[in-house]
């Protein structure tokens, strides 16, 4: 969104000082009436690069200026003359573009190119700032929560063992029942083992290529809440996608629990010990690629009470 925003602002920006070189050519061919257009629409879209950064648009050029007064030059951001630049700019433009038989002075439309100019630099150097702090903000509140998605197909770079503890580390801080921590992990960086849980189910097949694939698994001896450990399994499960997002990597759940045909699948290839059931396969590597997150937030899944 904020990026959105900022792209815009860019663009209009561009674009006014195109309209403004445009205004001047037309000074030196005497067309003094598209001059005036032009260093108007300079003026236009020099304003709209500021109001855009707040969403703000109008289908009116009036609804734009004044929007721009009320919040920009009466606010004093920008000083109290600006105003009077734009309105005249914006009453000559329209001698100009609809008033038959309007003769333009050479005086005038060269004193609108000098408003456009000056608007435009004063301008600049706000969004400039502006943009910068925009980018911030939105970097900011750029999470791996925000920019995580499911990685299914990975380069072949290896991942360094320093990243994989990492992970592991942020799975172990995951919240469980009376702290249970009912987890253990396998990690396999091994062609063979992960073609082999690749096939465990129709949709595992993201275990197949993946440098390294971690299957959290958890016990079920010497649980204080037996009941609650799929819930405990889940969230540090989430917490290794997640570290994964944070240091540039790529992963994907692949469901095993609570299948028991495909639980006992896995505990068969990994030979995992009587009292561990596997919880879900977790392939991780280098995204082969990389698509933005979608956005699923749905007011209407909102209940206030
Ligand atoms: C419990 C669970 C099981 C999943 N099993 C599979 C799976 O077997 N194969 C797969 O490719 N993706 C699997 N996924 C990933 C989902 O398909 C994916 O999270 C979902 O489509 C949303 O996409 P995103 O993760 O990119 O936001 C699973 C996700 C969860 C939470």
């Amino acid at each position: 969104m904020e990026e959105v925003r900022v792209d815009y602002s860019k663009y209009r920006l561009e674009k006014a000082e195109k309209c403004l070189a445009a205004a001047k050519r037309d000074l030196v061919i005497d067309d003094l009436l598209a001059s005036l257009n032009r260093s108007y629409y300079a003026i236009f879209h020099a304003v709209g690069a500021v109001t855009v950064l707040d969403s703000f648009d109008s289908k009116k050029h009036k609804g734009v200026i004044s929007y721009f007064n009320q919040h920009y030059v009466k606010t004093r951001i920008f000083p109290p003359n600006t105003y009077k630049l734009i309105d005249s700019a914006f009453k000559l433009r329209g001698y100009a573009d609809y008033k038959d038989m309007y003769i333009a002075s050479r005086e005038e439309t060269q004193m609108q190119i000098t408003s456009a100019e000056h608007i435009i630099s004063l301008v600049k150097p706000y969004l400039i700032k502006r943009w910068a702090e925009i980018q911030q903000e939105e970097k900011l509140n750029m999470n791996a929560i925000f920019t995580r998605v499911s990685t299914r197909k990975f380069t072949p770079e290896k991942v360094n063992s320093k990243y994989i503890i990492k992970i592991l580390r942020a799975a172990m801080a995951a919240p469980s029942a009376c702290n249970q921590q009912p987890w253990e992990f396998w990690v396999s960086d091994d062609p063979e083992i992960n073609a082999r849980l690749s096939q465990v189910t129709p949709y595992a097949t993201p275990a197949k290529n993946a440098p390294v694939v971690i299957v959290p698994c958890c016990r079920t001896n010497d649980l204080a809440v037996p009941e609650m450990v799929n819930i405990d399994m889940a969230i540090c499960a989430e917490n290794i996608l997640l570290e994964a997002e944070e240091l540039g990597l790529g992963a994907v759940m692949l469901g095993i629990a609570p299948f028991e045909d495909r639980m006992k699948a896995v505990a068969d290839i990994l030979k995992l010990p009587e009292n561990f059931r596997p919880f879900m396969i977790i392939p991780v590597g280098y995204p082969a690629s990389k698509h933005p997150q979608e956005d699923r937030y749905e007011p209407s899944r909102v209940h206030t009470v």
